[in-house]
């Protein structure tokens, strides 16, 4: 519960506290005019402060030059009022309010400030274009969902700070003006004016040095940091952005994961998600790519991938053959039961192009008819067997719709893991209030980067490997291809959201060597870009471990929002502008010349 402000001249209570436990007394509050109703010789005030809104009533009778004052009252003027708390008559308690049983008969008055006419309405829900929105950032966060949004944000944070005290762990703040870390997205660079021609990068992430305090010997650290990606934005992708950063010694991945789950679970409850308590489930990456197409996989609902390779082996159909066939790299059909549903020709369409956006060179449908045989454009080129095969594979009945890709592994699963997802929202599939909590785990520890012939570390190059055989850099040297090793990596998703990721670290120069290798750094180049993480790993580095979770998609999903937008006080747009300031700008050509910096842009 709220304390009450210190009474001063302006206020001796929160609007939003005022209760019919207050009735009879004397407030003064003060705030903005949410809206003003004039009602037959008596003007009501809803009155708004940050607490919430109270109901004043200006009577002309408490004075005649103060309920001229009031009739000259618009849409976000500022003013202090006091007068006396009363019940409101039965039959106008507002039972949506929380100061809805009472409102004050305004004695004073005093205006602080005028406003213009807002661009759009602050008391009311309506949907409004986001670009006015954010063009209008100050008056946008005056609307009551923004507010709702940043208490709980503030709640998030104050619960992570307060937990990680308990556990032990210490916020150190770690630099922005740094050099380049390796989270795989673009620098955003500052140029150094004592230095012409040098650049800091923002940091990507403290990666780096959350591992030298562990080094330093801090055993746990934190920080809610903010973090800096040039990359494309998205729903749930900012070019700032904000995490929960944090870091353990001498722990394998269960302790980082118990830590964590307790943490999580109270983050949770300050947004009352209804989830399952810890100790979460677990799947493994192969487990999620095969079952969901994805490594984020959303368990709300069914629509289930199932590989029908198998069934396929022999098949004359030119389109299985050609993929299931081929040595390098080896294809796959995968499909889906997507249930019995009536989906027009149309609609058919509609879905191929999802696959097809998402990699696949197609879509095969078909609906399983009453007497086993199927209704599809492919039906005349499988044989019976083919197709009683596939039906029972997919456990499919009368009237299901069967949804089919045939290509590379990655590509099959990606495409269907898209068409999963589009089909639970086209459809409607995910329960009302469901919410559902993972960890993925055994990560491949590189995917091969196809264009340019090497491998790229799937979570970053400083993760701890393992081999088949162990993970010393012996065994890790032994093993056929780094294609063949996993990471000691782990991702927390919520409802198909990536909330964080994090691993156990390499702390053995050698197996970092040997990463560093595996990705194409040289020596020379790896000294030269990580050479003081190389340095303090020989220095008597301890096992450690961590993780970060993004602060804006954990407090977006608690309320339930679609955009870390909505959960950011001043976001920017997916051009990466902001409305209010405009920035980026540019700058004088005095300020260009004293950096050392010429702009070629056009
Ligand atoms: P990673 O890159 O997975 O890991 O980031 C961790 C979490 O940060 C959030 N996140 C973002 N949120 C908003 N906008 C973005 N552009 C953005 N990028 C990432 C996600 C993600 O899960 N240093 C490692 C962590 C570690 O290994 O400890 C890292 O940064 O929620």
């Amino acid at each position: 519960m709220r304390s009450a402000p210190r009474a001063n001249p302006y206020r001796d209570a929160w609007a939003g506290d005022l209760d019919a436990d207050r009735a009879g007394s004397a407030a003064r509050v003060s705030g903005w005019v949410h809206n003003r109703r004039d009602h037959g010789g008596l003007i009501f005030v809803d009155l708004r402060d940050r607490s919430g809104i109270v109901q004043l009533v200006f009577h002309p009778e408490n004075g005649a030059e103060q309920f001229a004052a009031a009739e000259r009252l618009r849409a976000e003027y500022v003013i202090s009022v006091a007068g006396g708390v009363v019940r409101r008559e039965a039959g106008q308690v507002n039972p949506n309010l929380a100061t809805g049983e009472i409102e004050i008969q305004v004695r004073e008055m005093a205006l602080l400030a005028e406003s213009q006419t807002p661009p759009f309405p602050l008391d009311s829900d309506v949907e409004l274009d986001e670009m006015l929105r954010l063009r209008n950032r100050t008056l946008d966060l005056r609307r009551r969902s923004m507010v709702d949004a940043l208490v709980l944000r503030h709640e998030v944070v104050r619960t992570i700070r307060e937990t990680l005290s308990d556990e032990d762990f210490l916020e150190i703040e770690t630099p922005i003006l740094t050099k380049s870390t390796p989270e795989g997205a673009r620098d955003f660079l500052v140029p150094s004016r004592l230095q012409p021609g040098s650049f800091y990068a923002l940091p990507q992430s403290p990666q780096l040095f959350k591992q030298l305090l562990m080094v330093a010997g801090y055993e746990r650290y934190f920080q809610i940091a903010r973090c800096f990606r040039d990359e494309d934005l998205r729903a749930d992708r900012q070019p700032e952005f904000t995490q929960l950063d944090l870091e353990m010694s001498f722990v394998e991945e269960d302790d980082v994961i118990d830590v964590n789950e307790r943490l999580m679970a109270k983050v949770f409850a300050v947004g009352g998600l209804d989830i399952q308590a810890p100790p979460y489930p677990r799947m493994g990456y192969e487990e999620a790519m095969l079952r969901f197409g994805s490594d984020r996989p959303d368990t709300r609902f069914g629509l289930e991938i199932t590989d029908v390779s198998e069934h396929l082996r022999a098949s004359e159909f030119k389109v299985f053959a050609s993929v299931l066939n081929r040595a390098h790299p080896p294809g796959v059909v995968r499909a889906i039961n997507a249930g019995a549903r009536e989906v027009p020709r149309k609609e058919l369409d509609e879905l191929t192009e999802v696959a097809k956006r998402a990699g696949a060179g197609g879509l095969v449908w078909a609906f399983v008819q009453e007497d086993g045989s199927w209704r599809s454009p492919i039906a005349k080129f499988l044989s019976n067997e083919e197709i009683g095969g596939l039906t029972t594979a997919l456990d499919a009945s009368a009237g299901d719709l069967l949804l089919a890709v045939a290509d590379k592994a990655d590509v099959a699963a990606n495409a269907l893991g898209t068409l999963r997802l589009d089909l639970a929202n086209r459809w409607d599939l995910v329960p009302e209030g469901r919410h559902d909590v993972l960890w993925v785990v055994d990560f491949p520890m590189f995917a091969l980067n196809e264009d340019e012939d090497r491998w790229d570390a799937s979570h970053h190059p400083f993760t701890a490997p393992t081999a088949p055989d162990g993970n010393t850099a012996a065994a890790l040297a032994a093993a056929e291809s780094p294609g063949r090793w996993k990471s000691r990596a782990y991702d927390l998703v919520v409802d198909g959201w990536e909330l964080g990721g994090g691993s156990i670290r390499i702390h053995d120069p050698a197996v970092q060597s040997l990463v560093f290798d595996a990705i194409g750094l040289d020596a020379a180049e790896a000294e030269l870009r990580f050479g003081f993480l190389l340095e303090a790993l020989r220095f008597g580095a301890p096992p450690h471990g961590g993780i970060a979770f993004g602060i804006d998609r954990i407090v977006a999903l608690l309320a339930g929002l679609p955009s870390i937008r909505d959960v950011i006080a001043f976001p920017k747009t997916a051009s990466g502008s902001d409305p209010l300031t405009g920035a980026p700008a540019q700058v004088d050509a005095r300020q260009l010349r004293e950096l050392g910096l010429r702009s070629t842009a056009p």
